[in-house]
């Protein structure tokens, strides 16, 4: 048996859907491109701004055709993502982009940027971002993270200049200081999330991420890709990959399965009752990125009629796929996949066992599967230890 053989093979016996739900809302039509939602425009302004930036390079989009083999499709694309501007995940695109945007807005001639304070609440990866941002910019930024977060993580965004406040309790207790915060101090939120009333910034945000669905089409040309598998935290990063296939495929969209944590599904019950639903955290997912409880508005309002399936898978494949992928590859291929950017797979593992499941999903020898591996070793430790441990 290769070690291939032998990896995915864990990987694919650990791998556990829990739910899975069919969107009844789903159907095919045009590209909305409305303005006040994530629209050609802005797209084209944030790809434009990001691909001038310093250090600026399109990540690599991974072919595997042992795994493609392994399941029985025509390919599996992977969008790699862990060496984004250095900072480790595709998060880096889209803070530090809305708060270029912000500072641009806000600054004249009596407002320095060194007057601007922006602040956010994070599990990590979008804080960072932010903290570079600021740092590009010249503004100052507060954090919040909750008591879940690694110290590295922490470290991190302090590296980058940025003040941090650790908050009791979840990702909603963080988001909840920072608001009130940002109140009484006169602060920028900078969002990854929108509610209603706030989705200006966010929506900056998602137009960021839209530069590595932009890059995907770019290197996939020739191959019609037939499935994305999107993680899923608030969305926003679903939604932006999701605006830029629909707007490059139109009503001929392929089909978007999205993959959420069990412990934070809070998109999987929202499609399941055609409602946004709030999803009270119990327990932390390893998957830290993924860790959110209530959808973002402006991703809400892409994904529901765009998604065909919603999916929430346990933690139990992240550390066999996470050593898969960084020493698994017979052709010697090493990934650095972080905790999260192991979810689309587990779903399609989980999903591959199951035959009529994965043909009412559509699969079969004609497959072109897009898999977004969101993050590489953002926390550096904990990825070492998962790595380097035993099966
Ligand atoms: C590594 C990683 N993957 C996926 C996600 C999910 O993105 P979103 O919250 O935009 O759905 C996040 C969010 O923080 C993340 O950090």
């Amino acid at each position: 048996m290769t070690q291939f053989a032998q990896r995915i093979a864990t990987a694919s016996a650990a791998a556990l859907i829990t739910e899975l739900v069919d969107n009844p809302a789903h159907r095919a039509t045009r590209f909305p491109d409305l303005e006040g939602s994530l629209n050609s425009q802005n797209m084209a302004d944030a790809a434009a701004e990001i691909s001038r930036w310093p250090g600026y390079a399109a990540t690599p989009l991974h072919r595997l055709p042992e795994l493609a083999a392994w399941l029985g499709v025509r390919e599996v694309l992977y969008k790699d993502e862990a060496m984004r501007f250095g900072l480790g995940s595709f998060k880096s695109l889209g803070g530090a982009y809305a708060v270029v945007k912000l500072v641009a807005e806000k600054c004249t001639i009596d407002k320095l940027p060194s007057n601007i304070t922006v602040t956010t609440a994070t599990d990590g990866n979008h804080g960072r971002s932010v903290a570079w941002g600021a740092q590009r910019a010249g503004c100052k930024a507060v954090i919040y993270i909750h008591s879940k977060v690694s110290c590295a993580r922490e470290t991190a965004m302090r590296q980058l200049g940025a003040k941090v406040v650790r908050v009791d309790g979840h990702y909603e207790a963080s988001l909840a200081a920072c608001k009130h915060d940002a109140e009484t101090h006169g602060w920028q939120v900078v969002s990854d999330t929108s509610w209603p009333g706030y989705s200006k910034v966010p929506l900056q945000v998602m137009a960021g991420y839209s530069v590595l669905a932009r890059e995907v089409l770019q290197q996939s040309a020739g191959s019609l890709i037939s499935h994305a598998i999107l993680p899923i935290g608030v969305g926003g990063l679903a939604a932006a990959v999701v605006a830029k296939l629909w707007q490059a495929m139109g009503d001929q969209l392929c089909r978007v399965i999205s993959v959420e944590s069990d412990l934070s599904a809070c998109f999987l019950r929202s499609i399941e009752a055609q409602m946004p639903i709030f999803w009270d955290i119990k327990k932390e997912t390893l998957m830290a990125g993924l860790s959110c409880g209530e959808v973002s508005s402006l991703a809400w309002d892409i994904l529901q009629p765009t998604l065909s399936h919603c999916l929430s898978i346990t933690d139990d494949a992240v550390a066999p796929l996470m050593r898969l992928f960084a020493h698994g590859f017979s052709d010697g291929l090493s990934i650095e996949a972080g905790e999260c950017a192991t979810a689309g797979l587990a779903g399609l593992l989980a999903a591959r066992r199951d035959t009529d499941l994965w043909r009412s999903m559509g699969f079969d020898r004609s497959s072109v599967i897009l898999l977004i591996g969101t993050e590489g070793a953002t926390d550096p430790e904990l990825y070492r230890s998962i790595v380097d441990g035993a099966d």
